[in-house]
């Protein structure tokens, strides 16, 4: 019988049961309701260009290969051989126009047809090739991004809602913005949920976790002096969060987040005028689509004692926390570039990222450290049985003057899109299909 109760969250996500970040019943709830009724990402388009490209993902807990048949069609297999469900595909990614499983032969071809089976003679009558293809899921595509579901359910527009229009801002900005090598991968010791919540909308912490980078001058962002930052959290649809953070006045080097200005063309072209506006003046993005897929731009000066050149720059990262049991989960985050780029900028935005995310990057240290902490933390019977508050901003009312999609509050001091992404999961997690 399932443990899962409505007031697991509850006040509209006010409060939240401690007993969900570290607990095999609620965390197997996760994987067989919630997982498979959500869009969920798997790959950039740039990432298997070409034909035959692969790589190897998860979806929940089923692994998936997300591959570019020889025809270029793009198909989200499960990476379960039909015959003894022994993993077809062990690598990380590549280009092959075959899989073939390795403990009996069985072969399929980039699209999941089963195209050889060895010694098949011996089957005689009892070995239908066509009805033993990998088993497909459901695929579809924005700006780039590649997401598939099992269960059958809205369309991925429907899904992502307001939400696309804020990847269109980040990741449509110019005519290509492309991953740069494969994502760095890491495994911790932290339920998955607390960094997709994070992300959704939890300005707050900065100023505490992050708040030695300011100290030591690793950033120049001064917020006793000079403008005040301009913060907007954006409340999506279907659990999605998002914040944007400006600068009102932004000096000639800031402008569209310090990007090249050959690239300046190319964002007037792509977006509206409000997204133009956003990017003009923006210092940060950063966001959730629900379940959990994130991602983070930021720009700031960096020192070149810190191997910055003095003037803003930029980095994009997306990242995916993938559940790996209640308590662990495995982090991965891509770099991206706008392909038009020079060469000196892209390789300046890539020490920005490496020093501040991925796995060596100090405000990453620092987020994972917090959700590895809370994890551990809430294992025992006692800590369990706490609730958790999210109560920041409840006053806040959404601001008329808003154009774009969503609800806007112009505070970073607000927990609505934590608690957004919290209703979401408990409906996800809560309804019983049995
Ligand atoms: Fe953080």
């Amino acid at each position: 019988m399932s443990r899962i109760e409505t007031d697991f969250v509850r006040d509209g996500g006010q409060l939240i049961s401690a007993g969900i970040f570290n607990d095999p019943d609620v965390y197997r709830q996760e994987i067989e309701r919630l997982f498979p009724s959500c869009w969920l990402f798997v790959a950039h388009e740039s990432e298997i260009p070409s034909h035959g490209d692969f790589v190897t993902r998860q979806m929940g807990d089923d692994p998936v290969i997300v591959s570019r048949d020889t025809s270029g069609h793009v198909h989200v297999l499960l990476n379960v051989c039909r015959h003894h469900g022994r993993k077809v595909c062990e690598e990380d990614a590549g280009r092959v126009a075959r899989f073939r499983c390795g403990y009996h032969g069985w072969t399929y071809d980039s699209a999941g047809k089963l195209v050889a089976v060895p010694f098949e003679q011996a089957y005689g009558d009892h070995l239908d090739r066509a009805s033993n293809a990998l088993c497909e899921a459901t695929v579809d595509t924005h700006r780039g991004f590649i997401f598939a579901r099992w269960n059958p359910g809205e369309s991925l527009a429907e899904y992502l809602g307001p939400m696309a229009w804020v990847l269109d801002l980040v990741f449509g900005r110019t005519d290509a913005v492309e991953v740069v090598g494969p994502p760095i991968r890491w495994l911790a010791d932290s339920n998955w949920k607390l960094g997709a919540a994070n992300f959704a909308g939890d300005g707050y912490h900065i100023f505490t976790t992050h708040g030695f980078s300011t100290q030591m001058g690793l950033h120049k962002l001064n917020l006793a002096e000079g403008p005040r930052p301009v913060s907007r959290a954006l409340s999506l649809q279907n659990g999605h969060g998002a914040a944007l953070v400006s600068l009102p006045t932004p000096d000639a080097a800031s402008r569209f987040l310090g990007l090249p200005e050959q690239l300046w063309p190319q964002i007037k072209r792509n977006l509206d005028a409000l997204q133009q506006e956003l990017l003009d003046s923006m210092v940060l993005a950063a966001g959730t689509v629900f379940p959990n897929l994130s991602f983070l731009e930021t720009a700031g000066h960096t020192p070149e004692e810190w191997g910055g050149p003095d003037r803003p720059m930029s980095f994009l990262s997306l990242r995916q926390w993938q559940p790996r049991g209640p308590d662990r989960m495995e982090a991965l985050s891509w770099l991206f570039m706008d392909r038009d780029a020079p060469d000196e900028w892209k390789k300046t935005s890539r020490t920005c990222y490496e020093r501040v995310f991925g796995v060596s990057g100090t405000f990453e240290q620092d987020d994972v450290e917090n959700w590895a902490q809370i994890t551990r933390g809430l294992r025992g019977p006692w800590a369990k049985r706490q609730w958790l508050q999210m109560k920041l901003g409840l006053d806040a009312t959404p601001s008329p003057d808003w154009k774009g999609p969503g609800d806007c509050y112009m505070s970073g001091f607000t927990e609505e899109s934590v608690r957004g992404f919290y209703r979401q999961w408990l409906k996800l997690v809560a309804h019983d299909d049995d």
